[in-house]
């Protein structure tokens, strides 16, 4: 994207963030008992799980998602360094208390059930810790932009597709070593709250300055996984075990729209979302070149981007909502009766015409 907006927020916007960040740290919920886990560590043994693997997922698969959710979890540091440098350089002191506070600690102790669990299918502590070496020393390369808008983005993404892998993790486990789906669901329910967190964060900054939707469009479609490159080995086959676990991409889809919905904070800017991220992706929307979408729509304004963004919500199947909170948001105002059905077909053509892969992209998730 060519002209971007700068970063800044105004004072009242700084103020919100400053006070979300002082609700998270006065009540960050409860963290992980590593304490608890290494005294009991025989409710994490997972012997039992590989006899019981679903079709399809060998037993070095499995192996292979259970490392993947530790060295990812592992490289803490690498993502916090860029946080924190991102956070310093544009002064934005409420990212920085909250990475310091709460993400990092917390984030230090995921790894710990996934060391247990695979201690008990027998690899030692040698093995397990120069893996874990490995992937520490490797270098990161941060793909989405250090504004904190983006990093918050980059953190809603990032954080909602782990979450998603713990749950599968629990799901594989749960028949066969109750007590270690646990494990991985508590970690899972971390990552929804962080999910939320950044997610939150992202709204108020959009908020304080809508112009901000720009770089929000820009770290959704320049996303990746930080596991391809830091877990090779591991982080190249998700893909295909999420296939063959048959997860159900669209849910995935439906989640990541509403938590962007949410971000965005109006069925307008929704639509203006959708439309940077199909220019950035070059995919359609509707009928049209998204470049030539996004012209039209520049000039049609609220309206316009007020239909996309409900067709976005129509075709992941969430409700459309009837009325929107500022006027100048309200696209439907314009329509009542026979116009309104018009409408109405309008948006389910264009939903219909949605590549939902201008949201999700071809490599986190696929729908
Ligand atoms: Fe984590
Ligand atoms: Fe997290």
């Amino acid at each position: 994207m060519s002209n971007m907006p700068g970063y800044s927020l105004p004072p009242s916007g700084i103020k919100k963030l400053e006070g979300l960040v002082d609700q998270i740290v006065a009540n960050p919920g409860r963290m992980i008992d590593v304490k608890q886990l290494a005294d009991a560590p025989s409710a994490l043994d997972i012997r039992n799980v590989v006899a019981t693997l679903p079709e399809g997922i060998t037993e070095e698969d499995f192996v292979g998602m259970l490392k993947l959710a530790m060295l990812t979890e592992s490289a803490t540091d690498s993502y916090a360094a860029v946080f924190l440098e991102g956070a310093r350089a544009y002064n934005a002191t409420w990212l920085t208390r909250f990475n310091e506070k709460v993400w990092v600690p917390d984030e230090h102790t995921h790894m710990v059930p996934y060391q247990h669990m695979l201690r008990s299918l027998g690899f030692t502590d040698e093995e397990l810790n120069r893996e874990i070496k490995e992937t520490k020393e490797r270098h990161y390369e941060h793909c989405c932009g250090v504004t904190p808008i983006e990093l918050t983005v980059y953190g809603t993404i990032q954080e909602f597709l782990t979450d998603h892998w713990h749950g599968l993790i629990g799901s594989v486990l749960k028949e066969a070593a109750p007590g270690a789906a646990r494990s991985a669901n508590l970690v899972k329910r971390r990552e929804t709250l962080h999910t939320v967190w950044y997610r939150d964060m992202s709204a108020l900054q959009v908020e304080a300055n809508p112009e901000l939707i720009a770089y929000v469009g820009r770290s959704l479609s320049t996303f990746e996984m930080p596991g391809t490159t830091l877990v090779p080995a591991y982080g190249l086959h998700s893909m295909r075990w999420m296939q063959t676990l048959n997860v159900d991409f669209n849910h995935i889809a439906k989640e990541l729209v509403r938590n962007f919905a949410e971000t965005a904070g109006s069925v307008k800017r929704s639509g203006m979302l959708l439309v940077e991220m199909a220019v950035a992706r070059g995919y359609k929307i509707g009928p049209f070149q998204p470049a030539f979408a996004q012209a039209a729509m520049n000039r049609l304004g609220g309206p316009g981007y007020g239909l996309i963004g409900e067709a976005i919500l129509e075709k992941v199947g969430l409700p459309v909502p009837r009325s929107f909170e500022g006027p100048q948001d309200n696209a439907t105002r314009f329509y009542s009766g026979v116009f309104e059905r018009i409408r109405s077909k309008m948006r389910s053509y264009v939903a219909e015409r949605i590549d939902v892969r201008a949201i999700t992209g071809d490599t986190s998730v696929k729908a």
